[in-house]
């Protein structure tokens, strides 16, 4: 090891729809930043596995296929969502849907998947900082970060996000099923043995229900400015 200072990483975690990843490509973008939205990885790898044919219980094959896949992140404008590409093929929209977020929530809570993709998500480490979104980020990943975030909201304000996201994009949605699916996926999430999702212990905790996200961006902007003032 040199002397130089690490990267610095500013980690945001919390439950689908406390605003994380709007947040965080906003903030990276404002720092300039790179930018890590590592629940597209475990989305990715659940289009994967659909695309292989492979059952979900089978462990070996989810964890084989972890370990074989090329994922590459395709930059598009702030505060849109990343476009994806799995073995050169886009798959930005597949993985975007409810079943995509169930797929992602059932490959994740394979420990060995967990492992896999480790090393792909401390490559996105580069100067002169990394914002890295997710559920585990500042709990395992980079417990290094110079700011952990968790953001919250509660499930009715998360489903209601997702609800009018949906209908913007001229989907069917059904408010009652995105808050039943909500409810599921943090349980899994919150229940597997690995990483589950919960905040650092030295995380600052937002609630986001009253949040605008400009409002969310500027308390973590300024949260990392003190982080950063010398002495
Ligand atoms: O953030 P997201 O909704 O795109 O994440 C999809 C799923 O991936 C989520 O249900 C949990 C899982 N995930 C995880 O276990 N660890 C992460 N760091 C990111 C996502």
């Amino acid at each position: 090891m040199t002397g130089r200072a690490p990267v610095p990483v500013v980690t945001l975690d919390g439950p689908s729809g406390s605003g994380k990843g709007t947040v965080g490509q906003v903030l990276a973008q404002r720092l300039g930043w790179h930018f890590l939205d590592s629940g597209a990885l475990y989305r990715s790898l659940g289009v994967a596995a659909v695309k292989a044919g492979a059952d979900f219980s089978d462990r070996p094959a989810i964890v084989k296929l972890a370990l074989g896949m090329d994922v590459r992140f395709v930059p598009r404008g702030v505060a849109d969502t990343i476009g994806v590409r799995l073995n050169g093929e886009d798959i930005g929209e597949a993985m975007r849907t409810e079943e995509g977020g169930r797929h992602a929530s059932l490959v994740a809570a394979i420990p060995e998947v967990r492992q896999a993709l480790l090393q792909k998500q401390h490559s996105f480490r580069q100067p002169p900082g990394l914002v890295a979104d997710g559920r585990d980020m500042g709990s395992t990943v980079f417990p290094d970060a110079i700011l952990k975030i968790y953001l919250t909201a509660s499930p009715e304000v998360r489903a209601a996000r997702r609800y009018k996201q949906l209908i913007e994009k001229g989907f069917d949605a059904n408010l009652r099923q995105l808050l039943d699916e909500i409810r599921e996926r943090d349980a899994r999430d919150a229940g597997r043995e690995v990483s589950p999702l919960k905040p650092a212990e030295d995380a600052c905790i937002l609630d986001t229900s009253q949040l605008d996200i400009s409002g969310v961006v500027e308390r973590v902007y300024g949260l990392l400015q003190e982080r950063q003032r010398p002495g």
